[in-house]
């Protein structure tokens, strides 16, 4: 029997609610398919910072390497630890250890779920640049706390990193619909984002089957709203996708549906799978966290270990659970209640 070992971080609050809804639906469906999914814990979070001073061991990305995949809650608790430690501390150094160079995040009305937009019939990959750019944290501050403080934050574009995540679009685009967005803002970054669009333009020599149009990010905002029926694979830097990916979730109902994979194409590394919402210390607990997000991530897992059938079946469950009005209206229905919906959904 095909045997999976799986690293549950949960993280802070409802991400802890979260993937303990999404761990049932993993391991029922598990059960179902005749594979075994094996959950490790760790409990790596702002508490266990608050306990020790950092957000996970010295070796904690070592004692990560070993599994086959990661399933992330949620990370940060402002109001006890600085989300700039936080994220830095657990989130991403993961992403950028295990070269999860492609965030993909999949944005499309689930059955039943009403948007805020007359268009109902999208369906747009989005596919974030995941180590790099904007985020690269490089930078420093200078003369801290006086009149002549400087800060200086330097985005990082590599060719090899600007040319990976593109080539990983137009692969997307490929087995979709043949059609490549790449959103950059060129017309104002004239270095880093104009050598975006070069290398853009150089790579669709290789992809004649895909038909790649650049946009700005401006435009591209607009687009999202006004068509967003005319996307397929949405390419952008690290800054621009996790703006373009909360817009998405928003166009899909909200923060609840929105999924993500963090992706090590190559495989050197296991790859990270979270709800694109963050821990809303708000409502931790309280049992009225939407798993939506955290369920479809987990088959998004699957399907990249290969279990192809078995996230079909999630992603089936989903939505006859949403088609019912289960789950689609935030506040409306319990975590537990949605979740057992969606087992009930798998027979
Ligand atoms: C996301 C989140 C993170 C990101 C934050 C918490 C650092 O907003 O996954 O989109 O921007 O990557
Ligand atoms: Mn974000």
């Amino acid at each position: 029997m095909k045997s999976y070992s799986i690293a549950l971080i949960p993280g802070d609050g409802i991400g802890q609610d979260v993937t303990d809804a999404a761990w049932q639906v993993l391991s029922t469906v598990a059960r179902h398919s005749g594979f075994t999914l094996t959950g490790t814990s760790f409990p790596w979070s702002c508490a266990f910072y608050k306990e020790t001073g950092a957000m996970m061991p010295a070796d904690g990305i070592e004692a990560l390497r070993p599994f086959d995949a990661i399933l992330l809650g949620s990370v940060g608790w402002p109001a006890e630890v600085p989300d700039s430690i936080s994220l830095h501390g657990l989130l991403l150094p993961i992403r950028k250890a295990f070269v999860q160079y492609a965030n993909i995040r999949p944005h499309r009305l689930l059955s039943g779920v009403e948007g805020p937009l007359k268009a109902s019939d999208f369906d747009i990959l989005c596919v974030r640049e995941n180590t790099e750019g904007e985020y690269s944290g490089a930078g420093g501050r200078v003369h801290q706390g006086t009149a002549d403080e400087v800060a200086v934050e330097t985005s990082i574009f590599t060719r090899a990193g600007v040319e990976r995540i593109l080539r990983f679009a137009f692969e997307q685009a490929r087995q979709r619909r043949g059609m490549l967005a790449s959103v950059t803002k060129s017309n104002a970054q004239k270095h880093s984002m104009v050598f975006w669009d070069e290398v853009t333009r150089q790579l669709a020599a290789e992809y004649p089957d895909v038909e790649v149009t650049s946009y700005h990010i401006d435009a591209m905002a607009a687009r999202v709203v006004m068509a967003p029926e005319s996307l397929d694979v949405v390419v952008a830097s690290n800054l621009f996708g996790d703006i373009l990916t909360d817009l998405g979730a928003a166009i899909q109902g909200g923060l609840g549906f929105a999924a993500s994979a963090n992706i090590n194409p190559d495989r050197s590394a296991p790859s990270m799978f979270e709800p694109v919402h963050g821990s809303a210390p708000d409502i931790a607990h309280l049992g009225i966290a939407n798993p939506i997000a955290a369920i479809w991530s987990g088959a998004m897992m699957l399907e990249h270990l290969g279990e192809r059938e078995a996230a079909g079946m999630i992603m089936a469950a989903l939505e006859r659970t949403t088609i019912r009005g289960i789950g689609t209206v935030p506040g409306k229905d319990r975590t537990r209640s949605i979740t057992a919906a969606v087992l009930a959904a798998l027979d």
